[in-house]
């Protein structure tokens, strides 16, 4: 069996070299592009691999191809390394090039002659050993190496079943497929959970850029070609002469993958960096600067792709402060650019955040179309507005921004979040896909015609801008959270996707291709936004995070009381925010009149964004009936459930996947059933107070099996009070040592007498991980360690400094037998700025059997 002799070589040889990249600090594999795992190897794939130019980005396609192959580029079939008898199985060729080039090659091939920029066609003769032919050709060298990588996507014979009569064509359904990194020139990135930047630190490019090429080549891998590199906040820095010298560092490093490097600008820089007076864009002296440096960016990078803006927002500078509107400074920035083949993302994130609260009419939902909806038709060819999904701001469920409707004249882009900024900071396991998915498919009927998002977007050379936050730990942190760049990508290049599709695609890629794990992995993917909306914000209240700090914990009325207008207006009566147009803000009014008439009525708006159009009494009926109130207790206890079964689902995997990816996710995901639960209790016992309508099924402020710390008997610990109190059991935690205190207990103890039944029990103890230290404690019964788990350190690195949702963390000591009189006892010993707080524990029946 010689076909299987070489296969084995090629496997035995993938290993070593991908055993060989670990040693590297960050790499593609530690994503999708494992070519090492069950079910990868393409047996179909002729052996002699060659590209019909010296194109470095058919070049990448052909190292790829090789590194599917396990060789090294460069030994190809007529090269050392394969025997001869190998090379006869194995034997025909894999050809990449252009399709210009390929037709030149090979005349007779069938090749199409309307390729769309960026897309391919890929072609397979039926012929065996050394007449075999796969030929890889794209409309352009990117769309070559793209077809290449779709090649590689779908394992073994997978790749078959896309064939249609031996060929497989695919072309983007939008030009512009955007990544955009938040990263600041110091190296920290804004609102990024995984480290620090890989292209920036101390105040310029970093010397080794090695991931960021490993980093192109897995945006290569989904198609995205363009990367804005730095923070739409602060960006005046950027086009100091020396950055601009580093920036062409990360542009030819990310080109032989064919993405295109962007940069975000400060509309006051001429003034900021260019001494002028002023930063009018209707001035002539700033046209002339900004042409000026637009001409210096393209000496140094000849393929540059643009300017991404943010201005007149969240304290940015912008055109407002000299009377111009966003076209007037989008204009100057795109004619400076219009010559060399350059875009600017103009972003309509643009609202006012000293509103007046107390104004019924008020509303930041409405800012964007407002603003931009008047200058539709008066943007240059070359400006794209980008605008986010929904009229806030990245929200676990927001409805379509109307603007999407509201500009027909005017090329569009849709920006979403890959970091997961309100949806878990990449603690939680939430796949995004389905979220835009709905907001894609979204039918905006514009002029009383079908209009879906997807295909406004995709008109006059607008797109999709995913903001990634890629970072120097494993890209995004969790590795599971990586399924969302995949699916940012994936999506952009054909919205028509199915986020499961796109699932299973990421499964197999990243775990194998294994019957055991992928529809286990696919389904919690799937499950988990569903399960995040159900214990944070559900029925349109948005997440009910803090807005004003770190956007993660529960924090109800952080969004409410204050000029930044992300409103949700619960009072004892009831919930909602207003924004009809009989009654309301009049937001709902900025729809075409199909869908303005949907949610202009509680009665006709989907209950999953009713409270985000209407403000209804707790007992309002939603669609089954169900009240709003026991809506909201119901679906915090249901979603809490499903963050519990995500640890159970994982355990399933166990030995079935690599024990490295395993190990890595379980905590993570136990970590995020322990906070769900903080999230249940606060937004339940809030509401239950707020309204005082109680849970028809008692668990709202029931909580058999708690023993708070404030009940316990204390030694050392003093009892505190928690902000906001929805955060803590009955508002109130223990902490050993108070920050204003000089001196600080060596360590303090809680302790409570045991008086139920004789039994085994789970005990989870609830305390909170505050920064600044690693705290420890321990879990005792009659003085004693309660169980192999009763030690542990608060060493996670969690937001914020003080004691409440974003922190408080679950422990569970496993399977501990108690009888009446025993004593619990909890020690907690702080550490540096962490005073060793917590807030209750809980005895819960015992999950595993002691025998
Ligand atoms: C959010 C985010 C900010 C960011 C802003 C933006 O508000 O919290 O950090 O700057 O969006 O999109 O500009």
């Amino acid at each position: 069996m010689p076909r299987k002799v070489a296969l084995s070589f090629c496997l035995a040889l993938a290993v070593a070299i991908a055993g060989a990249s670990h040693a590297r600090a960050q790499t593609a594999d530690q994503a999708w592009l494992k070519y090492d795992i069950a079910g990868r190897a393409h047996p179909g794939m002729p052996i002699s691999v060659r590209a019909l130019s010296k194109n470095a980005l058919e070049q990448s396609a052909v190292s790829e191809l090789n590194r599917d192959l396990g060789r090294l580029a460069g030994k190809n079939a007529d090269g050392p390394g394969f025997t001869a008898r190998a090379q006869q199985a194995l034997g025909g060729q894999t050809v990449v090039g252009t399709v210009q080039e390929v037709r030149k090659a090979f005349p007779n091939l069938p090749i199409p002659t309307d390729l769309k920029p960026d897309g391919y066609w890929i072609h397979a003769t039926e012929a065996q050993g050394a007449k075999s032919l796969l030929v890889i050709a794209g409309a352009d060298p990117r769309g070559a190496l793209y077809g290449t990588f779709a090649f590689l996507r779908y394992p073994t014979t997978a790749i078959e079943k896309r064939y249609k009569n031996g060929q497989m064509r695919s072309e983007p359904a939008m030009p512009i497929r955007w990544v955009d990194q938040w990263d600041n020139a110091d190296g920290s990135i804004e609102r990024g959970y995984a480290g620090r930047s890989i292209f920036f630190e101390g105040g310029k490019v970093r010397d080794d850029l090695s991931s960021v090429a490993e980093y192109a080549r897995l945006l290569a891998s989904i198609g995205i070609n363009g990367c804005n590199v730095n923070n739409v906040n602060n960006a005046a820095p950027f086009l100091d002469p020396q950055m601009l010298q580093g920036l062409a560092r990360i542009a030819d490093t990310m080109r032989p993958w064919g993405v295109r490097l962007a940069i975000s600008v400060d509309i006051a820089s001429p003034q900021k960096i260019g001494g002028l007076a002023t930063y009018d864009p209707l001035d002539p002296t700033v046209k002339a600067w900004w042409n000026e440096k637009v001409n210096a960016i393209y000496a140094l990078i000849p393929d540059f792709a643009g300017f991404t803006v943010k201005a007149d927002s969240e304290g940015q500078p912008g055109p407002a402060s000299y009377g111009r509107t966003p076209a007037d400074a989008a204009n100057t920035l795109a004619a400076a650019l219009a010559p060399h083949g350059g875009v600017v993302l103009y972003r309509a994130f643009v609202y006012n955040h000293h509103l007046d609260w107390t104004d019924p009419k008020a509303d930041r939902a409405r800012a964007a179309y407002d603003i931009f909806h008047p200058l539709d038709g008066k943007f240059a060819p070359n400006v794209i507005v980008q605008t986010k999904e929904g009229p806030i701001d990245f929200q676990v469920r927001e409805p379509v921004s109307p603007l999407f409707g509201g500009l027909t004249e005017t090329s569009q882009a849709m920006e979403l979040q890959i970091t997961q900024e309100y949806t878990g900071q990449q603690r939680h396991l939430v796949y995004l896909a389905p979220m835009w998915k709905q907001v894609l498919d979204f039918d905006m009927h514009v002029g009383g015609s079908t209009a879906p998002v997807k295909k406004i977007i995709a008109r006059k050379g607008g797109g999709m801008v995913g903001v990634s936050g890629v970072g120097r730990d494993a890209w995004l942190g969790s590795p599971l959270a990586l399924a969302n760049l995949y699916a940012f990508g994936r999506l952009a290049w054909d919205p028509n996707l199915s986020p499961e599709e796109i699932a299973s695609e990421w499964t197999r890629q990243t775990f194998g291709n294994s019957e055991e794990v992928v529809p286990t992995v696919v389904r919690m993917l799937m499950q988990s936004w569903p399960a995040y909306e159900d214990y944070t914000g559900p029925l349109g209240l948005q997440t009910l995070t803090d807005i004003t700090g770190s956007h993660y914990g529960p924090g109800i009325e952080g969004s409410e009381n204050n000029g930044w207008g992300q409103w949700h207006r619960a009072d004892h009566e009831g919930v909602g925010m207003d924004r009809s147009v009989a009654t309301g803000t009049g937001f709902a009014g900025q729809y075409p009149p199909e869908v303005a008439k949907i949610c202009e009525t509680a009665a006709t708006t989907p209950d999953d964004l009713l409270l985000f159009f209407h403000h209804v009494p707790y007992t309002y009926k939603l669609h089954d009936g169900k009240t709003v109130i026991q809506y909201l207790y119901d679906s915090h206890y249901a979603g809490a459930a499903q963050a519990a079964e995500f640890v159970h689902d994982w355990k399933t995997l166990q030995r079935r996947i690599d024990p490295a990816l395993y190990d890595n996710v379980l905590p993570r995901l136990e970590y995020q059933a322990g906070h769900a639960i903080v999230w249940r209790d606060a937004i339940v016992q809030y509401f239950l107070k707020l309204s005082g309508v109680p849970d028809a099924q008692r668990r709202a402020g029931n909580y058999p099996g708690r023993m708070e710390a404030e009940d316990a008997k204390l030694d050392g610990y003093q009892i505190i009070d928690v902000k906001p109190w929805e955060d803590a059991s009955r508002g109130k935690a223990v902490t050993c040592g108070l920050a204003t205190e000089s001196v600080t207990p060596r360590s303090c103890s809680a302790e409570w007498t045991y008086t139920g039944a004789p039994g085994r029990f789970d005990i989870a103890a609830q305390y909170f991980d505050l920064q600044g230290g690693s705290a420890k404690f321990a879990l005792k019964v009659n003085r004693q360690p309660a169980g192999p788990q009763s030690n542990w350190a608060a060493d996670a690195i969690l937001p914020t400094r003080h004691p409440h949702g974003d922190n408080s963390t679950r422990h569970i000591v496993e399977n501990v037998p108690l009888k009446p009189g025993d004593t619990i006892r909890v020690e907690g010993t702080p550490d540096a700025s962490d005073p060793a707080a917590f807030d209750y524990i809980e005895l819960l029946p015992a999950t595993t059997d002691p025998h």
